[in-house]
């Protein structure tokens, strides 16, 4: 059997040492570095090699005996990845900023509204705007449109079934109507710019492209901006002009229970000067208004009424808001103009049909013309 020289078998054994170190202290995380790390956090940073029963300070203040195993310190933060800080700020992190601007210390807002009771995704506004809201909203309005389109295939245009009496009366003043045409004008713009924001670029971008889109939507964002105000103004107004008429009276128990006369064609219940059903419409537009009003200052001037962190809930009131309001509105456009005979003029000229005025509101009428208010059901043509 041929043995091997000595001399050979030391060379390989010291080539083969050789490899092992240079492989090892390959990287960041090869296995000699992290040792060398390990003793270099350690130590006291020094390159002098201290004595052999030298005791350092670990970076918890520990002592260890030079040689024996590296103590890490026990007060090192485990650092999250890159993912995971932006998973941190993304739920809403609060940093530490030297501007006055203490907000600027949260670089993403989160949705902050919490629920015991309907379990609310935390920190998915979009998933809220994009998803229920708008689906829900889609189909409210569709919903709204079907049951205009079925009740006009059924009941047809109301009519004033004593006909037109060629006659008027003055139902609003020049000021009434300017309150009325000044909330009416600007919430259509409102409506539809919202609901471009909202629907747009699923519904109109497909059909009038890109750049007709962005610049439609810039346009609808600045109208939409400046209105609101206009709109404010209208609803005051309207308020001021109108609230007493809106109040609750006698009348409004014998409307509903007639469900206004909307359904039959011989059945008039007695009103003053507004019905329940535009008591409810009036109603609607001051108290949704008022909730609309504040919610779009709050998104117009961040902070001005809530913190930062409260606007994505914000949004979602606003727009949830709205878009009942619209379903309202469209219901009342519809009422005030195709369907129903006469009603247009009202708020058009200011004057109606005596005939309309003792079918749709004969106390009113009845007032109008100086006699006793009218109690009980009007029978076709009035009372
Ligand atoms: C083209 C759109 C509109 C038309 C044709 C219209 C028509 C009318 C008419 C005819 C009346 C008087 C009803 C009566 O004499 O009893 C009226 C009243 C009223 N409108 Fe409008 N309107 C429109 C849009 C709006 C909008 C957008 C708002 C609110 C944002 C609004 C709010 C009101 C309110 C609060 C009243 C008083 C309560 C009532 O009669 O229902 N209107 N409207």
């Amino acid at each position: 059997m041929k043995v091997w020289p000595r001399a050979v078998t030391w060379r390989v054994a010291a080539a083969l040492a050789l490899a092992v170190i240079v492989i090892g202290s390959q990287g960041e995380g090869g296995s000699f570095a992290l040792v060398g790390k390990a003793v270099a956090q350690s130590s006291t940073g020094s390159s002098v090699r201290p004595p052999k029963n030298a005791v350092v300070r670990a970076g918890t203040g520990d002592r260890q005996p030079w040689g024996s195993a590296a103590q890490l310190p026990t007060n090192i933060v485990k650092q999250p990845t890159d993912a995971g800080y932006w998973r941190i700020i993304r739920k809403g992190m609060r940093g530490r900023v030297t501007i006055p601007n203490k907000e600027a210390g949260v670089l993403i807002q989160t949705l902050q509204a919490r629920s015991t009771v309907f379990p609310i995704r935390v920190n998915d506004w979009r998933y809220y705007r994009n998803g229920p809201l708008s689906r829900i909203g889609g189909w409210l309005l569709l919903a709204v449109l079907v049951i205009l389109v079925l009740f006009f295939a059924l009941r047809g245009r109301i009519k004033i079934e004593s006909g037109l009496s060629g006659r008027t009366i003055e139902r609003f003043s020049a000021l009434e109507r300017f309150a009325h045409w000044l909330s009416a004008v600007s919430f259509i713009v409102l409506g539809l710019s919202g609901l471009n924001m909202l629907y747009g670029r699923y519904v109109l971008k497909p059909i009038i492209g890109a750049d007709a889109f962005s610049a439609l939507a810039a346009a609808g964002k600045y109208s939409h901006n400046y209105l609101a105000f206009a709109f404010m103004v209208g609803v005051v107004l309207m308020v001021i002009l109108w609230i007493r008429d809106n109040l609750p009276d006698r009348y409004d128990m014998g409307w509903i229970m007639k469900a206004g006369g909307l359904f039959s064609k011989h059945s008039h219940p007695p009103a003053a000067k507004f019905n329940l059903g535009e008591k409810v419409v009036f109603w609607s537009v001051v108290i949704g208004g008022v909730v609309v009003s504040y919610t779009g200052l709050s998104l117009m001037f961040p902070q001005l009424f809530t913190a930062l962190q409260s606007l994505e809930l914000i949004q979602i009131v606003h727009a949830a808001v709205s878009l009942v309001m619209i379903a309202i509105i469209i219901a009342h456009i519809y009422i005030g103009s195709l369907g129903m005979q006469g009603a247009f003029d009202a708020m058009g000229n200011g004057f109606v049909d005596e005939n309309w005025a003792r079918e749709h509101h004969s106390a009113w009428m009845a007032e109008f013309k100086g006699k006793p208010k009218v109690e009980g059901t009007a029978k076709k043509g009035g009372g």
